[in-house]
């Protein structure tokens, strides 16, 4: 069993009235001039930023806004926020929105404090000693930055996407109202339940297989989450399973379920470039990607694999046959992220084939040109990546 620390400092606020308490929470962790940070229409559609921006004003704290972050959250963004912050007197960020405005709002948070560019931070040539406090008011459960320690920026100068871990930038607190996610299309719905899965698996899967109650949680976790996903799926306003799927969601990525483990991130790394290339959705990327993965690196820790296919996908375990108990839990997956909308492969993410040109550019970036590797369970060198690339083609 792997040595560990833990530190999970977000407040959390949770509820249908969760809303109500933004302005105090501010106050509480000291922001006296606000940045209230959001997406393209959503939180504006709902009326969510309005009435944010209306607490804010009855408490008589002084605010800022500035929208339009996209998906697969850009760097031009997070430098007009800089900006806009230093010129405003900014002390304080508040996300109104999923992953990609909180990963922004880490990203404003960071390159305010610092004299020299933001970026240098995700390129790992600098480590970044101050923030900006950030907080979140969460519309959308997937990428669990609400509560973890990263940001997932891409740089459109070459469509690189780099994340970047510091235990500055979890969020002060978080509010989470589920109503608030009634309206999420099926797609995204799906996609970020992928996302929060495969946090957990990207942390199930490893050699250290001897914290059995971190295994146990992880199984529940993704059990709970994929009874879930179809009921919400079926009803959009179903509180109770939006309910499970959001508290999941955090769940996932705040670090539980990597208690006394190593961890492995081959998927997500892999699947960074295919977002930072084609700009896809990320849990959809993730779907892509993952079948292939396992396949590829199953037998470093077979009996994991089965317990997998077992435990979580209901497989009946041949005992005479180890690898093809693995190999049905493998494919039990796919079934379930076709049943839920999502791909298993680039060819159904992308719309089109992916050309050899393409593969190679992504393996060279994750590779960072041959220098670098990615994963846990197997470390994965250029060729591997390619191979698994290869492999989920489609
Ligand atoms: O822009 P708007 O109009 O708000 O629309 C958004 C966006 O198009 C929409 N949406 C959000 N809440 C909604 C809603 N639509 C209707 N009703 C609502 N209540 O959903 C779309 C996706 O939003 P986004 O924030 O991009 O989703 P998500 O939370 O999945 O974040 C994805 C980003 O997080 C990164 C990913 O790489 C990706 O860039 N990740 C961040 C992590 C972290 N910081 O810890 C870890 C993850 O592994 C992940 O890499
Ligand atoms: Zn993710």
């Amino acid at each position: 069993m792997k040595d560990f620390k833990y530190y999970a400092p977000t407040e959390v606020v949770f509820g249908e009235e969760s809303e109500e308490q933004v302005a105090r929470l501010v106050k509480k962790y000291g922001g006296t001039k606000v940045l209230v940070h959001y997406g393209g229409q959503s939180a504006k559609r709902s009326g969510l930023l309005d009435k944010v921006c209306q607490l804010l004003s009855d408490e008589g704290i002084a605010y800022v806004c500035l929208g339009g972050v996209v998906p697969n959250p850009r760097l031009s963004k997070a430098h007009e926020g800089i900006e806009l912050c230093r010129k405003e007197g900014v002390d304080f960020i508040l996300a109104v929105g999923g992953g990609s405005v909180i990963d922004s709002a880490k990203c404003i948070g960071y390159g305010v404090c610092y004299e020299g560019e933001v970026w240098d931070f995700y390129l790992g040539k600098a480590k970044a000693t101050a923030m900006l406090p950030v907080a979140a008011v969460l519309t959308i459960p997937a990428a669990g930055s609400e509560m973890s320690e990263s940001s997932v920026i891409t740089n459109e100068d070459g469509d690189v996407k780099l994340g970047y871990s510091n235990n500055l930038s979890r969020p002060k607190f978080a509010i989470m109202n589920p109503k608030r996610t009634f309206t999420l299309p099926p797609y995204q719905t799906a996609a970020g339940v992928t996302d929060m899965m495969m946090h957990t698996m990207e942390r199930y899967f490893t050699k250290d297989d001897d914290m059995d109650l971190t295994t146990d949680l992880a199984e529940a976790l993704l059990r709970r989450m994929k009874t879930a996903v179809f009921e919400v799926l079926k009803n959009p306003e179903d509180y109770r399973h939006r309910a499970q799927i959001m508290w999941g969601g955090s769940i996932a990525h705040w670090g539980l379920t990597g208690c006394g483990v190593s961890e492995d991130w081959a998927t997500h790394q892999l699947e960074h470039e295919l977002s930072g290339m084609f700009d896809v959705t990320h849990g959809a990327g993730l779907a892509a990607v993952w079948p292939s993965w396992a396949r590829y690196v199953m037998h470093e820790n077979l009996s994991r694999f089965v317990r997998f296919a077992v435990n979580v996908m209901d497989v009946p375990n041949d005992f005479t046959d180890p690898e093809g108990t693995a190999l049905r839990g493998i494919e039990a997956m796919e079934r379930f992220y076709h049943a839920i909308g999502m791909p298993i492969n680039i060819k159904e993410l992308i719309g089109k084939d992916i050309t050899d040109e393409e593969i190679n550019e992504m393996v060279r970036k994750c590779s960072r040109d041959n220098t670098a590797t990615c994963g846990g369970l197997k470390v994965l060198h250029a060729e591997d990546m390619k191979a698994i690339y290869e492999m989920a083609r489609g």
